[in-house]
């Protein structure tokens, strides 16, 4: 089982994916939780370019291709083995975050985007996407809020993020059955029960 988390950065996704990790724990599900960009030591490598703020100049070409080659070694390095191996993995972002952000947030072609994606998961898909939805002022105060870093990303516009909103908004209204849209402005305690009933039914675990 692959879940991945999607969302604006400050929607609470971070926090959700720890607390959903400690709960399957408990249940005697075997867990890897991975972060994107980085993940592996290349891909760590990759993301301090990425969210170096001193890159501001950074053309959306070369930042698609550094996003890509960091989940590219996370594939191949522990998705798949883990995968293969009969392990849950939970993933903070993946592919659909390059198409939110890239795609309908930079204007990159969205066709284009889907084929290079799919050779650099190898097909690889997440069975379930659990997308924070929350708008982008709110998703900017909490992390300010938080003292979280402020990285190249943060600092680009509100209209930015609504573009990014708004393309997670189209990404699961094409694919409905894969996608599971949460309110993040909930407290974090309910957002956590609604992720952990989601979760609860697609694995069948009782309680
Ligand atoms: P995060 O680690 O705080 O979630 O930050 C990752 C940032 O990178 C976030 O602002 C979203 C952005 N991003 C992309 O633009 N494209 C991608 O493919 C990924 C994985 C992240």
């Amino acid at each position: 089982m692959f879940i991945s988390f999607e969302g604006l950065d400050g929607s609470g996704k971070t926090t959700q994916i720890q607390r959903l990790a400690v709960w399957l724990r408990t249940h005697r599900q075997r867990v890897l939780t991975l972060r994107e960009p980085g993940g592996t030591r290349i891909g760590d490598a990759i993301r301090a370019i990425l969210h170096d703020r001193s890159n501001s100049n950074m053309d959306s070409r070369t930042e698609l291709l550094l996003y890509c080659a960091s989940r590219a070694q996370l594939v191949a390095e522990q998705v798949q083995p883990y995968l293969h191996s009969g392990g849950i993995v939970l993933s903070d972002r993946f592919a659909d975050s390059t198409l939110a952000y890239q795609g309908y947030g930079r204007g990159l072609d969205l066709d284009f985007l889907r084929s290079l994606l799919d050779f650099v998961t190898h097909g690889v898909k997440p069975d379930l996407t659990l997308y924070f939805d929350v708008d982008p002022e709110r998703a900017l105060e909490r992390r300010m809020a938080s003292g979280a870093e402020i990285n190249r990303i943060d600092v680009e516009t509100i209209e930015f993020h609504r573009r990014v909103r708004d393309g997670y908004h189209r990404l699961i209204a094409q694919e409905p059955e894969r996608w599971q849209l949460i309110d993040a402005s909930a407290t974090t305690d309910q957002v956590a029960a609604q992720v952990k009933d989601i979760v609860k039914t697609r694995l069948n675990i009782t309680d």
